[in-house]
């Protein structure tokens, strides 16, 4: 079965078409990755799915049922979680502040926190500081420790990588991978095919609002040239 399902999806900005006609399938309990250059609607793909921006065209299932035109609260409620491009956490607050603000969903701080530490060992060290004097790869720990903590049945993710070192990707996909194996399935979008295609199952290559190309990372590793990506790949 699909978790997320996108059928001819097409999108708009005010006028100005960005997405024209988008297919693409995240099956349950695997990781998907959306790869393609800056401005090719990755972003827009997500906020679609998300509920957070209506397709003017074309179908979003979840689980197969059609939810074109559901509010995003009623898509967390059923288990999806965004996290955006620059991570949303809130930089004045604590990593137990920031926390503590996930207990609208009814569990504990106690319950959320011990998930969170399990997962991510070096919150807890850094529990009293301001979130948003931690490093890069720390706030995005952070900001899926939030998203998780809705147990989420899909989990989105949008530049997980953005401005961090190699080293600390490879890390953060580490943990993804193991989110995954936990049964959550994967929609992550990067500009670059780096690491990401190391814990993928299937990726697709956005180019300009259309899926230039669907495969298995291996097949794709072929074609991901400098063409499609603007720029060195990864
Ligand atoms: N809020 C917005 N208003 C108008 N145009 C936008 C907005 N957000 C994105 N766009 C445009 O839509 C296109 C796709 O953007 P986006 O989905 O953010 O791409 P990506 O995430 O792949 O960089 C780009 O041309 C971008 O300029
Ligand atoms: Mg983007």
């Amino acid at each position: 079965m699909n978790l997320l399902e996108l059928r001819g999806v097409r999108a708009a900005y005010e006028r100005i078409d960005v997405l024209f006609g988008i297919d693409l399938a995240v099956p349950q309990g695997s990781v998907v990755a959306l790869l393609g250059p800056n401005g090719a609607g990755k972003t827009t793909t997500l906020r679609v799915a998300a509920g957070l921006h209506q397709p003017s065209a074309g179908d979003v299932l979840i689980a197969g049922r059609r939810v074109n035109g559901t509010a995003p609260e009623e898509l967390a409620r059923r288990g999806l979680c965004l996290i955006p491009e620059g991570r949303g956490v809130f930089p004045n607050l604590t990593v137990r502040e920031n926390l503590r603000m996930m207990t609208y969903s009814g569990k504990s701080l106690s319950a959320i926190e011990d998930e969170a530490y399990r997962r991510f060992p070096r919150l807890k060290e850094r529990r009293k500081q301001l979130a948003g004097t931690m490093s890069g790869g720390e706030q995005q720990m952070l900001a899926m420790a939030r998203g998780l903590a809705t147990k989420p049945a899909l989990l989105l993710l949008d530049e997980l990588s953005m401005g961090l070192a190699p080293i600390v990707v490879e890390e953060l996909y580490e943990i993804v991978a193991q989110i995954a194996r936990e049964g959550v399935s994967i929609l992550v979008v990067e500009q670059f095919a780096s690491t990401v295609l190391g814990v993928a199952d299937l990726a697709a290559v956005l180019v300009h609002g259309r899926v230039a190309r669907v495969g298995t990372p291996r097949e794709l590793q072929d074609d991901l040239s400098k063409a499609y990506l603007g720029g060195e790949p990864g």
